[in-house]
Parts: C-alpha cells; sequence; structure tokens
C-alpha cells in the first residue's frame, strides 16, 4: 500500500528519502516518486518502475536538497502512470509549482473538490483523488503553509496521511492524517514524517504516532502538532527500536520462505512471556472484564479472519462461551445487534487495516466497549484503540502473504480462549497443565512440520500446472481449509476455494475431475471416519487427493491418492501445524510458476484504504 517518507534537514535529505522508500517498499506499489526544494524551486522526478530506477534518475539530474518528500503509490483512482504518480504539484496562481504534496488514503469527496478547483482554472494533469488536496492547498494558500493545510483539511472528506512542501517555504514540512497512518519523526536539527516508523529506521528512533485529525509543522527547530480544533497539543514520543537485519533475506529465496522458517522462532518469541495461564496476559484489568463477558465478537479480516475463525472453534469449546466471527468491512455496515456483555477482539497484524480499525470503532459506537487486540505491533492504532491487547511477535513480516503472523495470532488466541476460561471456571489445573506443555512444545512441533519441506516441493512442481484447487478441512480445520486456499490465490494466481468436507455433495463435487487436485487436512480427530468418506466421494469419480495425514490415520497412499505424513497428532493446536505445510505447498507451487511471491501482483501488505 501507499507510503511516504519526507524530511527536512540541515544536509541532503535524498539518501534520507530515498533509503526510506527501500523500507516501504514490501508493503507493495505500483509508481514512486520525490520532490525537492532546491534553488527556489520545486523539482521532482516520478516512476512507473522500482525505487532502484527512481534513485538512478535522481542521480542522474544531480539532485540535492535539505528539503524533501517521497511516496510509494498503490494505485486507487487513476491507473499506475507516471502522471498519477505522487508528488502532485500546484501552483496555478504563480504559474510555477507552489505545492508539492503525497497521500496516503482516498478522498471520498474528490469529485465535489475537483468540479470547484476547475470552476476556479485549475488544470488537472492526473485522475487522481490526491491531485484534487494539492490544488485545494494551493488555493487557500497565502504565504503559510501550515494555515493551508489546516484550512484544506476541514473540506476533505475520507481517509488521508499527507506531506505537504511549498516552494516559498524551504525548511518547512506539514502533515495530516485521518485514517491512515502517520508519524513524525524527531532528529537533531531535522525532523521526518512517514507512514510507517520503520521506513525511518536508521534516521531516528523518536517516533510521534499522530492521532486522527492531527494537522503537524515540521521545521527544523521543532514539531509542532495541532489537534482537530486547531489547538497545539503534545503527543508523547516513543523510542521506537527496530532490528538491523530484519530486512535482510539470509539464506532463503524470499522473504515468505524465510518467514516460514522464523515460525518456530516467532511462535517461541509470542510466548516468551507466558509462564501460567492468567487473563492478566492481555492487560491489567483483562479478569474484571471478562468476568463481565458472556460472548465473544471477532473482527478481522483476510488471513486474520481465519485465525478469528480458528478461535471460535477453540473459545466455545474451551471456555464455553459463544463466539460470532465477522468480516470487518462487512460488519461496519451491516444493521447488527450489539450487546454491552461482549468482548469484542479484533485480530490484526499491522493495526493499521482501515476496514479492521472501522469495524473496532462501529463496535465501540453500539456501546460495546470491552474491547482487546491481538496485534503484532505494538504501537499501531489498533493497539492504541483497545483496552486490551496481546501483542504477538512475530517480527517484522515483509512477505505481503501472510504466515508467521498467522501462526502467532493462532497462538495468541489459544492463550486467550484459555484466559477466558479460567475466568469461567472452565479450565481445571490439570487441563491447564496440558494445553501449557503442548504450547511449549510447539515451536519443535513446526519445526518437524518444516522438515517435510522436500515432498511438499514434490507435490508443489505437479500443482503448478493445475488451474484450480479445492481445500478441504473440517472442524477447527476448515479455516485451515480457507487460509490454505488463500495462501494458494494470493501468490500462485490459481483459483482455490476451501471448504468444510461435508459440504461437497452439497455442491462443488460437481467441480471434480482429474484436473481438480484436492487437497485434504486429516488429523486424527473424531471427524476423521467422516472425513475418509468425503475423500471416498472424491476418489470414486475420478478426483485426485493430495492428503495431509496426521502419522495414526491409515490413510495409505494409492492411486490417484497422495499422502503427507505429519510428524504428529497435536490435539487442539493441530490446526497451526497444518496451516504451516499448507503455507509451504503455496510457496514452492509459486515458486515452480515464478510469481513475484513476495508481492503478488495487484496486492499491498497493509490495507489503510477501504
Ligand atoms: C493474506 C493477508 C491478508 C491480511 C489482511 C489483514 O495473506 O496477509 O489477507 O491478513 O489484509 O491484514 P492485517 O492482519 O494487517 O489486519
Amino acid at each position: 500500500m501507499c507510503g511516504i517518507v519526507g524530511a527536512v534537514a540541515q544536509r541532503n535529505v535524498i539518501p534520507a528519502l530515498l533509503e526510506g522508500l527501500k523500507r516501504l517498499e514490501y508493503r507493495g506499489y505500483d509508481s514512486c516518486g520525490i520532490a525537492v526544494y532546491q534553488q527556489d524551486a520545486l523539482h521532482r522526478v516520478r516512476s512507473t518502475d522500482r525505487v532502484a530506477e527512481l534513485a538512478a534518475q535522481v542521480h542522474e539530474q544531480q539532485l540535492q536538497a535539505d528539503t524533501g518528500i517521497a511516496h510509494t503509490r498503490w494505485a486507487t483512482h487513476g491507473a499506475p502512470a507516471t502522471h498519477n504518480a505522487h508528488p502532485h504539484f500546484s501552483g496555478h496562481e504563480s504559474g510555477a509549482s507552489r505545492i508539492a504534496l503525497v497521500h496516503n488514503g482516498i478522498i471520498e469527496n474528490h469529485d465535489v473538490l475537483r468540479d470547484e478547483l476547475r470552476n476556479i482554472g485549475y488544470v488537472f494533469e492526473s485522475q487522481t483523488d490526491t491531485e484534487v488536496v494539492a490544488h485545494l492547498i494551493d488555493h487557500l494558500y497565502q504565504g503559510d503553509l501550515l494555515a493551508a493545510v489546516q484550512q484544506a483539511c476541514l473540506r476533505l472528506q475520507g481517509a488521508y496521511a499527507l506531506a505537504v512542501i511549498a516552494s516559498n517555504e524551504p525548511h518547512r514540512m506539514v502533515g495530516a492524517r485521518n485514517g491512515s497512518p502517520l508519524v513524525a519523526g524527531l532528529g537533531e536539527g531535522e525532523n521526518f514524517l512517514a507512514s510507517d516508523a520503520l521506513a525511518l529506521a536508521g534516521e531516528t528512533s523518536q517516533i510521534i504516532y499522530l492521532e486522527d485529525g492531527d494537522v503537524v509543522d515540521l521545521k527544523i527547530e521543532h514539531v509542532h502538532i495541532f489537534d482537530a480544533s486547531g489547538a497545539q497539543v503534545e503527543r508523547a514520543i516513543h523510542t521506537v527500536h527496530l532490528q538491523s537485519g530484519e530486512a535482510d533475506l539470509g539464506p532463503y529465496r524470499h522473504y515468505m520462505q524465510k518467514e516460514i522458517f522464523e515460525q518456530p522462532r516467532a511462535v517461541g518469541d509470542t510466548l516468551q512471556d507466558v509462564e501460567a495461564i492468567t487473563p492478566e496476559l492481555f492487560g491489567d484489568n483483562a479478569s474484571q472484564t471478562f468476568e463481565q463477558i458472556d460472548r465473544v465478537l471477532i473482527l478481522a479480516c483476510g488471513t486474520s479472519y481465519y485465525a478469528g475463525l480458528t478461535a471460535k472453534y477453540w473459545i466455545e469449546s474451551i471456555a464455553r462461551i459463544p463466539v460470532s466471527v465477522e468480516i470487518a468491512s462487512e460488519y461496519r455496515y451491516r444493521d447488527s445487534v450489539p450487546n454491552a456483555d461482549t468482548l469484542v477482539v479484533t485480530i490484526s497484524q499491522s493495526g493499521e487495516t482501515a476496514d479492521t480499525l472501522s469495524a473496532l470503532k462501529h463496535a465501540r459506537s453500539l456501546g460495546m466497549e470491552n474491547t482487546l487486540t491481538i496485534c503484532n505491533v505494538a504501537t499501531s492504532a489498533m493497539v492504541r484503540e483497545c483496552k486490551l491487547a496481546y501483542i504477538t511477535r512475530a517480527g517484522v513480516e515483509i512477505g505481503v502473504a501472510s504466515t508467521k503472523a498467522f501462526t502467532t495470532q493462532l497462538t495468541a488466541l489459544f492463550l486467550l480462549a484459555l484466559a477466558i476460561a479460567q475466568v469461567k471456571n472452565q479450565l481445571p489445573a490439570e487441563k491447564e497443565a496440558v494445553y501449557l506443555k503442548s504450547l511449549r512444545h510447539l515451536p519443535k512441533a513446526i519445526a518437524s512440520v518444516l522438515a517435510l519441506e522436500p515432498q511438499v516441493i514434490d507435490w508443489a512442481e505437479r500443482f503448478s500446472s493445475k488451474e484450480h484447487a479445492l481445500f478441504l478441512g473440517r472442524g477447527m480445520h476448515y479455516p485451515i481449509a480457507l487460509e490454505g486456499a488463500l495462501k494458494l490465490k494470493e501468490i500462485s494466481y490459481i483459483h482455490a476455494e476451501g471448504y468444510p468436507a461435508g459440504e461437497l455433495k452439497h455442491g462443488p463435487l460437481a467441480l471434480v475431475t482429474e484436473a481438480m487436485p484436492v487437497v485434504t487436512i486429516a488429523p486424527r480427530d473424531e471427524l476423521l471416519e467422516k472425513l475418509k468418506s468425503n475423500m471416498e466421494e472424491v476418489h470414486a469419480r475420478g478426483g485426485e487427493l493430495y492428503v495431509f495425514a496426521d502419522a495414526d490415520t491409515n490413510i495409505a497412499s494409492s492411486t490417484n491418492i497422495h499422502v503427507i505424513r505429519m510428524p504428529e497428532n497435536y490435539g487442539m493446536l493441530s490446526p497451526i501445524l497444518h496451516a504451516v505445510i499448507l503455507q509451504l505447498l503455496a510457496y514452492h507451487t509459486a515458486c515452480a510458476l515464478g510469481t513475484d511471491v513476495d508481492k503478488p501482483r495487484n496486492l499491498a501488505k497493509s490495507v489503510t484504504v477501504e
């Protein structure tokens, strides 16, 4: 998704801007650009190629500047083309470009504003909603960039993070945030703006997370923040240490592969502070909250939603309270029936997903104030907006397809099931001890699944010639079938569907031919015999089965039935192990097809627009 970096300094800021863009590349983008103040004028370079190509152009033009803004764009309004790439310029009255602006988010009233600005003579060069904001600020500009941005924000509807510079005001940059993330970075005699603190690693570790409605005025000597009412406010300064090396690929071919193999470490780290099950793992007042609630509502998107679906099975079975799981983008617009005794749980890797944040706000507006998030970014909006939180320790996830974030979410959600169960008197000490033992052994169990990689590579070769695939699971493995199908489709572009195996004969069996591989998750559980009948239904119709079977399931390979044996049956935590093997299948199929595994087409890492 789009990324912003900006700097005002007493040195050449171009290396910092380009390095910042490189750090944001993993989020996905289709064009990029930079604008700087140099010798009393604004200069701009844009590219529909990679940041490296932009950097080559910048060096060729010998740009040097101490004030500048830069952007990676993920197209929403207007095709990925140079004229739509940011920064956008405006300079109606002076003839020369007076304002340069970069924007993340979506301006919803861009049509109305465009008409107004056209009527007073502004000419539009792009199809973007962003150019409207540049012209609006130019129109309102009377020599004070801060005042112009503040006035412009009053006219904007939608989500935005902005960084703006003006040709009349060297060493000044103004930012604004509403619904899209933006941070200010504080340096010595230099200050920065970015959509993600990661972009500023190496420049500063002193970070201010701006709040919705904030407008920020950055000069060399100060950073002043104003809230939506225009009053100057203080915001907390956080020291954010981004470990160097996190972005290194090491011996792996792709970040996704690296992140799959990091899962024993990531899950181990997520469990690091868990000595016993206690509600306080989720925050100081969790005990009281868990006592009060009698149901759970989980809100999330994509892979995080599938983590929520899995958690429903765990929480209902272990803690014995009802759970509903909703796709965040649907929930926020649905006329649902609220209940104040609900624990609202959001799940998000990034903690900045616009749909999930809006769904959370919607739930709160309906009077549901008991909120908890499972999130991988401690400083994110999601963590700030929720009363309780469990921070997963997956580390920075760079591959667009979520892997280690998913399994650490599942780990945290299992802990949540246990903690609620404890408060509801559903967790006898002996059961707690058994679950804790399984959790502690989980990193090793994941490592033994990873050791199956060579067998999966063999299957992946065969998958790469297919156009469609079905993924079957039952019970708590049904969400894992959905996740396996999502992983395959997003990185290999093979069409895949996840189904609860019992649903086969109600429709999808019609699709089964020798050309349709049917991936089956076959743990040894109480549904195994029923699953075997479902597999028979496929086999009898000439379908080809690829089965991940627990060691003691008695499912043998035969014509059209291929079996990879999972190392051990892992009881309630088995979905985590099956998720890992399906990640490997998707990854190696994509490699066999030669797709851009870490940056699949059309997708972005952190979806900060609706
Ligand atoms: C798929 C994937 C996405 C995200 C979804 C939510 O591999 O990564 O489906 O899970 O966009 O993102 P977060 O968890 O950051 O809210």
